[in-house]
């Protein structure tokens, strides 16, 4: 939808450069105030996957940067796994906006001008991405001028930050107006230029329950502050997401923070585990370190594409939910020991991830039915996404051995017919089960 209303009700003297990025401010009547359906508006099906320059670099970025990265990620067999956006993130600008209002491009790290530098990048067949929050023009009541600008740039991917807010007597409305005001811009750009919509991704930190509205605006947000490369981070963050995978299905998903892998000190187990939460919880995975320096431990888990096949998946859009918290009682938000065990349905079968949060090697134990995706009294195949390997049939449970600290385990059920005949008890679930003549088996 594209807010005809009159933006403000004050006048406000908006100096260029004065607010970071982004934000909105609109009359209250122009945005419907329930969340309807995701935003499918021809992008954005899937959860993006591509690089963004921000964890690894900050604001030490440059032209040279950028498009090495996107060639890294050619040679590094990274974008024929499907990575395919480029992003830059904050501080790619000059401070001020030029005199007729325009963001204007850091002319001396971005000396060749952006428009030279995604010609480069599309010519090695990828798209290429956008955004900011150090200091640098925002786009509050410049939303379609600055669109406009990035789509001239050649870039079709937005990420909207949320710092420098203007004070709520210029906005006079709430986080959702203010996004509205990007979201109707990038329709409106889209419907002027007959090119396709923006990709949107939302990065205001999970603010306003941001996970109940912001696929009406969006392909994804942002649900917790920015992510560090250390393994409390990460725990932090799967805890609060596993109580809004809900909010996830195509064209719209909980954006978990750019990927850590390859940062700061996390051991390879958690690397591991890190990518499997994000992939499996359906969050865009945008690679965030210096690709030039990348282990082949670490490529080998970005490139598995068991993995990338169920976050990419064409026909289930839904995340991987708890269904047991484990050493938790159930329904136990901790954050620094997240839920353990996992389920969720895809097009290839019902996929498990167990994650070992503590801090000793544990085996784990689960009943079958304990997934509402699996059927009693039926036996299932059992895939192994990391190892690789298809490990037997499971019968009514599973034990996974051995799983290291912070450690993951990741599998494909696939129904494998009727249990054999006679187990005991005949119910796996055995609290309540009868008789055909009502009487209690137990
Ligand atoms: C933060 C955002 C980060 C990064 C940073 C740039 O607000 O959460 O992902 O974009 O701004 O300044």
């Amino acid at each position: 939808m594209v807010s005809t209303q009159p933006y403000g009700t004050a006048p406000v003297d908006l100096t260029p450069g004065s607010f970071e990025f982004s934000m909105h401010m609109c009359d209250l009547a122009s945005f419907s105030p329930v969340p309807v359906d995701a935003l499918n508006n021809g992008v954005g099906k899937l959860p993006a996957l591509g690089y963004n320059t921000w964890n690894a670099y900050g604001c030490n970025i440059d032209e040279d940067l950028v498009l090495e990265s996107a060639q890294l990620m050619v040679s590094l067999g990274l974008q024929a796994v499907g990575y395919e956006y480029v992003n830059i993130d904050d501080c790619y600008a000059e401070k001020n906006r030029s005199a007729s209002g325009d963001i204007v491009a850091d002319s001396v790290r971005f000396a060749h001008g952006m428009k030279n530098l995604t010609d480069q990048i599309h010519k090695l067949g990828f798209d290429s991405g956008w955004f900011t929050c150090g200091g640098y023009p925002g786009s509050f009541q410049n939303e379609l001028r600055d669109a406009t600008t990035f789509q001239d740039w050649g870039f079709d991917y937005l990420k909207f930050d949320n710092c420098a807010i203007p004070f709520d007597d210029i906005i006079r409305e709430g986080m959702i107006g203010k996004y509205t005001r990007m979201s109707d811009a990038l329709a409106q750009l889209s419907q002027s230029s007959g090119q396709p919509p923006f990709l949107f991704s939302l990065c205001q930190w999970g603010w306003e329950q941001v996970w109940l509205w912001g696929s009406t605006l969006g392909h994804s947000w942002r649900v917790t502050g920015d992510i560090a490369p250390e393994w409390d981070s990460l725990a932090l963050i799967i805890n609060f997401n596993s109580f809004i995978t809900q909010a996830t299905d195509f064209y719209g998903h909980n954006d978990m923070d750019m990927l850590q892998l390859g940062n700061g000190g996390l051991t390879f187990d958690e690397a591991k585990s890190h990518f499997t939460a994000w992939a499996l919880m359906k969050s865009p995975l945008l690679i965030g370190t210096n690709l030039s320096a990348i282990t082949l431990d670490i490529l080998g888990i970005l490139t598995n594409t068991e993995i990338l096949a169920i976050n990419q998946d064409p026909v289930v859009g839904k995340s991987i939910s708890p269904f047991r918290w484990g050493i938790n009682p159930d329904w136990t938000s901790n954050s620094t020991s997240p839920a353990q065990y996992y389920s969720g349905p895809s097009e290839n079968g019902t996929v498990f991830m167990l994650l070992n949060t503590l801090n000793e090697t544990s085996d784990m134990f689960f009943n079958l039915t304990e997934s509402p995706w699996i059927r009693a009294g039926r036996q299932y195949s059992v895939r192994d996404l990391w190892t690789h390997t298809d490990n037997g049939t499971a019968v009514r449970n599973f034990t996974a051995v051995d799983v290291p600290p912070h450690g993951v385990v990741a599998l494909l059920l696939n129904d494998a017919g009727d249990e054999p005949a006679g187990i005991f008890p005949p119910c796996a679930v055995w609290f309540n089960c009868a008789y055909e003549n009502g009487t209690a088996a137990n």
